[in-house]
Formats: C-alpha cells, structure tokens, sequence
C-alpha cells in the first residue's frame, strides 16, 4: 500500500470526505514552506490553519523546544509547576491589553472559550447572582466543544447538535449596514440578565474573515460593561500580531474582562490554549469553598514543551524583525486590497493588519458551504500555494516571515485563477 492509500485506510481527518479526499502528505517544512513526500513546494500561505506565525522549522522555537525537552517533557499542573508555564504566563500578562491577572491553561482554542464561558457562569454563580444567558455574534465561530458550539453559528456545521446546546442571544454581525443591532444588543444588556459576551474582535475568522470596527466594538463593551456583562475577546485567531496589533482588542478603549489565546500561541509548534482573567474574575474564586474554585483541568495543561515554544514564539514576536515585518505585510495588503477592488470579479475586498480577504462574485451565496470552495482550493494547490477559501472568500493569512516577492506571486496567482474562473 502507498502512504496515501493507508492514510484513507486508517485515518479520519477533519472535514474529510471518507475515502475520498486525498490528503497531501507532508515529509518536511522550511520557513513558509511545505514539502511534500513527492518532492513538491507548497506555499503555506494560510500559516498552516492559522497557527504558524514565524514560519516552519524555526530555528530558535526548535532550539527552545529541544533545550526543554533535555529537562522535563510533561508534569501534572495540579499541586505542581514549572518554569516555563511561569514565566509565559507572565510574558503574556506583560503584553496583552487591559489589566489582566492570572492565566489558565488548556490545550487548544475550542478548550480556551469553554474555559472562558465557564469562568463567567460560574462568576455568578458564586456570588448566587442569577445571571444565565450568553450573548454572541450571529456568525460566530468559537470551536467545536459544546459550549464553544452554543456561542458559534446555527446551522452548517452544527445541525446534528443543535437540540444539545444551550440557548444563547445573538446580534446581527455589527457592520455598517447593521448598527440597529447596538440597540438589539443594549436591549438585551438591560435585561440583567445576560451572564457574558463573548465576540472575536474585528474580525469573525470562520464566518468568511468578516471585518467590523473598533469604534462599534467599543460600543459593545462600553454597553455590556455599564450593564455588569462579562466580555470575553476571544483572540483566538486575531492574537499574536495577526490583525497589525499584537492583540485586537488593542485597537479599543474599553478592554475585555477574559481574553482566549491559542493559534499563534506557540508559534504553530504545539497545541496549548490560555484563557487569561482579570482581577475582578479572579476574586470571585477566591475561596477555601471546594465548590466556589473553579474544578476544571485538562491532562496536558500547560504542557512545558509547549509553553517552552510559546516563550520563545513571544520573544520573536516582539522583536525589531517581526514587528517591521507585520507592518510591511499590512501595508502591502491595504495596497493590494485597493488594487482588486476594482476587478470584476471580486467584491469586499478588504484587509486588516496581516489578513487580507476578498469574495469572489457567484451566483450562490456568501457562506462556507458555497461549492466555489474545491475548485478554488484545487486551482491553487496546483500551483503550488496553499489557500483555503471559505466557501467563495478568498483569503491569505501567511507566516510574517514572508517576502515581499512571495506576495506579489501570490497575488499574480489569484489574478491567475480568476482568470480561469
Ligand atoms: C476565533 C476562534 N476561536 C476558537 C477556535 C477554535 O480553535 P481550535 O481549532 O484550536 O480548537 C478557532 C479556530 O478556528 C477560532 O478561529
């Protein structure tokens, strides 16, 4: 049997089509590259599932990694700690905007918004306040647990499940057109009796990487706060530099009281998610009362090969290099976003930070589940670039290690592809 074949006889990956999707079999990755067991070079220009921020195989995250891995791969994290997951939690207190505190941790980015969403129900739990709704934006995407699920779009991807998850309100997705939604969301506030807010900040990735404004946003938080509503950022994937800023939430006045971290955490290295309280969250567990902590845990918490990674992902982060780098990146895609607006065969172009996004004219909807998705995946991939549209939104979310000339033949290949359709 070839790799492919026992790969479609005994594996299940995601959004698979069993025995029919052929998965590319990866041997190797360097920098923005992935290459493949027959000897191709993909461009990694969706950063490998959002995750990959500085490029494959990185050299210092490597080292970082291997250096850990000499001293400790894995210890219980309850009655026990260690150094890296110290010292990350606080690198990441030191960066992340508004007053944050303590940092729990998981292991992805569904696991980091369970944990949110059961920090804020249980924070009026304590305080035996009844406070049992959660308020979302319709389109949301906040990973594919049941709570995580609940606060995420019906319909699509979670139909089977929709008679298990739990009520939630929802606004329209606050764009221009929308703003009547404030009201909406004011409305609800008032009612007193919504627990937490939970929103990925200016942009819904999942939904078609649907971008919203700061000044809207802060409106959100600004309504929810006065009105004793926990906000919760999920910064899954905006986190780490990706929207321009290291964090979304940045780019607002009003700050959230949880922030949700995974993705760009480790640099693409391995899995770990962070849900990061602020003192206000944290004080309302503060309790010898086993039944007012918060008895939630996962195996691998903070798994010091991964906080390792995340140490050293943050370090280049922050540094000189990678900050120019974003900065590049963001203005060469506020520049190519005005170039293809004006083509024919695309509308809502538009671009944030590293994130450049656009939809492709149809007949069919604007949604995931529009069939433009395979042909456009398929086009791509034999040209060797990795681009994986959401239904007809086209997007690149590349590593911030890449070039200038890398772009320009990613793009020259979107015209390409446009071209054929
Ligand atoms: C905003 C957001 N939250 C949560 C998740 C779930 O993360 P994971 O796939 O690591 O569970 C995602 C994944 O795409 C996401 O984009």
């Amino acid at each position: 049997m070839t790799k492919s074949d026992k790969d479609k006889t005994y594996v299940w990956h995601p959004f698979d089509v069993i025995d029919l999707t052929e998965n590319v079999c990866i041997k190797k990755g360097t920098g923005i590259y992935l290459h493949t067991q027959d000897g191709r070079k993909i461009m990694d220009a969706i950063s490998s599932w959002w995750v990959n921020i500085h490029g494959h195989r990185n050299p210092h995250i490597t080292k970082a990694v291997s250096k850990q891995l000499r001293y400790l791969e894995h210890v219980i994290f309850a009655g026990f700690t260690h150094e890296p997951a110290i010292k990350l939690a606080e690198n990441l207190i030191k960066i992340l905007p508004g007053n944050m505190s303590k940092v729990f941790f998981s292991d992805d980015g569904s696991t980091s918004t369970e944990v949110a969403l059961k920090m804020a129900i249980q924070y009026w739990h304590n305080q035996k306040k009844t406070k049992n709704k959660i308020i979302a934006i319709e389109g949301a995407y906040h990973g594919d647990t049941f709570g995580a699920m609940s606060v995420g779009a019906r319909g699509g991807f979670n139909q089977p499940f929709e008679p298990f998850l739990f009520d939630v309100e929802f606004i329209d997705f606050p764009n221009s057109e929308n703003l009547e939604c404030i009201h909406k969301f004011e409305k609800l506030c008032l009612s007193g009796v919504l627990a937490a807010f939970i929103y990925e900040p200016l942009v819904q990735g999942s939904a078609g990487m649907r971008m919203y404004t700061p000044e809207v946003l802060d409106k959100l938080l600004q309504i929810a706060k006065s009105n004793d509503v926990i906000c919760i950022a999920d910064e899954v994937m905006t986190g780490f530099g990706r929207t321009g800023k290291n964090f979304a939430s940045s780019y607002c006045h009003s700050q959230p009281d949880i922030i949700c971290l995974s993705k760009g955490l480790t640099g693409g290295y391995l899995p770990l998610g962070a849900t990061v309280a602020n003192q206000k969250i944290v004080d309302a567990f503060q309790s010898k009362d086993i039944h007012k902590i918060f008895l939630h845990g996962h195996s691998y918490t903070a798994n010091p090969l991964a906080c390792a990674a995340a140490n050293e992902s943050i370090r280049l982060l922050l540094s000189a290099e990678c900050q120019n780098n974003i900065l590049r990146i963001n203005t060469h895609f506020s520049l190519l976003a005005s170039q293809l607006n004006s083509h024919s065969k695309l509308q809502n172009v538009r671009s944030l930070g590293c994130v450049l996004a656009m939809d492709i004219k149809n007949e069919g909807d604007n949604s995931y589940f529009n069939p433009m998705r395979d042909s456009i995946y398929h086009s791509f991939l034999q040209k060797n670039i990795l681009l994986r549209p959401l239904g007809n939104t086209l997007y690149i979310l590349p590593p911030y290690i890449i070039t200038e000339k890398q772009i320009n033949q990613i793009y020259k290949a979107i015209l390409d592809v446009l071209e054929e359709i």
